[in-house]
C-alpha cells in the first residue's frame, strides 16, 4: 500500500508530479489559451464584482491561502484577507453580501473551518469551497467549488494536498485574471505554460536532490531550532517549511518575512542555528542575498532553496538544495518540494513516526 515506499508521507512527497498534473487535467488548456474551472460558474458574476476575497483555511491549507494572497491580488487585483479560521468564527468579522470567502480544506471537516463558513453563509457571504475530500462537509456547505485531485493522503503531515491546493489557486487567479482583464494575453501564457511545466520540474527535484537533500538532513538532525526565511512569494513557503520541520521532527522551528528577522529573530543567530533559506530567482533576489550575508555575518549555518544556474547564492550559503528556474508566481509549487524532504529525512533521521507524528490527527473535527 506504500508502493515500496517505507512511509506514507515519502510516497505522497513522490506522488506529487502526478497529482499536481490531475489537479490541472482538463482546466489547463493550453492550445486555446483557456482555463476551465467549471466550479467557477455557478459564482463567476459574484467572483468578478467581489469586493474583496476572505480565505478562510488553518495549518498547512492557511499557508496555501497566503500564496494565493500575493497571486491574486497581483494577477486579478482584488483585496485578498486571509485568515485562521479560529479566529475568524470568534471575532464577529465584518462579511457581507460583496464577499467572496475561499475555504481551503484538505479533509473538507476541520471543524474551526466549518463553522466559520456557516457564519459567514448566514452573513450573506458566497461561499467557494477548494477542498480534497469528494462529499466532505466543507464541500457540501459550500455555494461552489473546486475539488484538489490529489487522491487520499494518508501521512498526517500535509504534502501532496497542500501543491495540489496551490495548482488549484493559481489556475483560480489565472482564470479571474483573464475574464477581469488585468492580465495581458502574453503574462497568462508565459504563466499558464509554468504552470504546465511544474510537474516535471518537481519530478527533476525528485530525481536529482534526493541524495543531497539526506545528506544534508543528517549534518542537520540534531539541531535545537531552525529558522526559515523567504520573501515575496516565497514568504509562505518559509512557514510552511518551518510547520513541516515541527510536525515531523519535534525540532522548534520558526518561518519569518526574511527582512522581518532584524526586527527581532536575529538575536537568535549563533554559530549553532541553521537557517535556511527560501532563495529561488525572483525579482527580490538581491534583497534576499543580502539577508543572507547578514545571517553569515553572525555564523548562522545557511542552507539555501536556490535556482539552478545560480552561483551566487550557493557560494554564500553552506548547503545548498537546487531547484529548476520557474517564473516567481509559480515558484511556491517547486520550491515547498526540498522542504518536505528535508523535514521527512530529519524525521527518520531521528528515528520518529513520520506518518503518525505524537499529538496529532489527520483531521481536526474539534476545536
Ligand atoms: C499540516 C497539516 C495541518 C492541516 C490543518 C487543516 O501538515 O496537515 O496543519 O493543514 O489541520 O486541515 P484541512 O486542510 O484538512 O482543513
Amino acid at each position: 500500500e506504500k508502493g515500496g515506499f517505507d512511509h506514507f508521507m515519502l510516497k505522497e512527497i513522490f506522488e506529487q508530479p502526478i497529482t499536481i498534473a490531475d489537479s490541472l487535467r482538463g482546466r489547463l488548456v493550453l492550445n486555446e489559451d483557456r482555463i476551465i474551472l467549471s466550479g467557477i460558474d455557478a459564482i463567476k458574476d459574484k467572483l468578478m464584482a467581489a469586493r474583496r476575497i476572505i480565505i478562510v483555511a488553518c495549518g498547512t491549507s492557511w499557508h496555501a491561502g497566503l500564496v494565493a494572497e500575493y497571486v491574486i491580488e497581483e494577477l486579478c487585483r482584488i483585496n485578498v484577507e486571509v485568515e485562521y479560521a479560529s479566529e475568524f468564527r470568534y471575532r464577529n468579522p465584518i462579511v457581507d453580501a460583496d464577499d467572496v470567502i475561499i475555504a481551503i480544506s484538505q479533509s473538507g471537516e476541520t471543524a474551526d473551518t466549518l463553522v466559520a463558513l456557516e457564519r459567514a453563509k448566514q452573513q450573506g457571504a458566497t461561499i467557494f469551497g477548494i477542498v480534497n475530500v469528494v462529499g466532505s462537509s466543507i464541500a457540501r456547505i459550500s455555494h461552489a467549488g473546486c475539488y484538489t485531485h490529489a487522491g487520499p493522503e494518508i501521512g498526517v503531515a500535509s504534502t501532496k494536498a497542500y501543491t495540489a491546493q496551490l495548482a488549484v489557486l493559481m489556475l483560480l487567479a489565472l482564470k479571474v485574471a483573464k475574464e477581469k482583464g488585468t492580465i495581458s494575453a502574453e503574462r497568462f501564457t508565459e504563466l499558464s505554460q509554468e504552470l504546465n511545466n511544474i510537474p516535471e520540474k518537481v519530478q527533476w527535484v525528485l530525481d536529482n536532490e534526493v541524495d543531497n537533500i539526506k545528506a544534508i538532513a543528517f549534518k542537520y538532525k540534531d539541531a535545537h531550532d531552525v529558522l526559515y526565511l523567504g520573501r515575496g512569494y516565497n514568504f509562505p513557503t518559509a512557514l510552511e517549511g518551518a510547520l513541516k520541520l515541527k510536525e515531523i521532527s519535534y525540532i522548534h522551528a520558526e518561518g519569518y518575512p526574511a527582512a522581518e528577522m532584524k526586527h527581532g529573530p536575529i538575536a537568535l543567530v549563533d554559530d549553532q542555528l541553521p537557517v535556511v533559506f527560501i532563495a529561488s530567482k525572483d525579482a527580490y533576489h538581491e534583497k534576499i542575498v543580502s539577508n543572507i550575508q547578514e545571517i553569515k555575518a553572525r555564523k548562522g549555518k545557511v542552507i539555501s532553496v536556490v535556482s539552478e544556474g545560480d552561483e551566487i547564492t550557493p557560494s554564500i550559503s553552506d548547503d545548498v538544495m537546487f531547484v529548476p528556474v520557474v517564473d516567481e508566481v509559480i515558484a511556491p509549487l517547486l520550491t515547498v518540494v526540498p522542504l518536505q524532504l528535508l523535514s521527512y529525512y530529519i524525521g527518520v533521521y531521528r528515528g520518529l513516526d513520520v506518518d503518525k507524528p505524537r499529538n496529532l490527527a489527520k483531521s481536526v473535527t474539534v476545536e
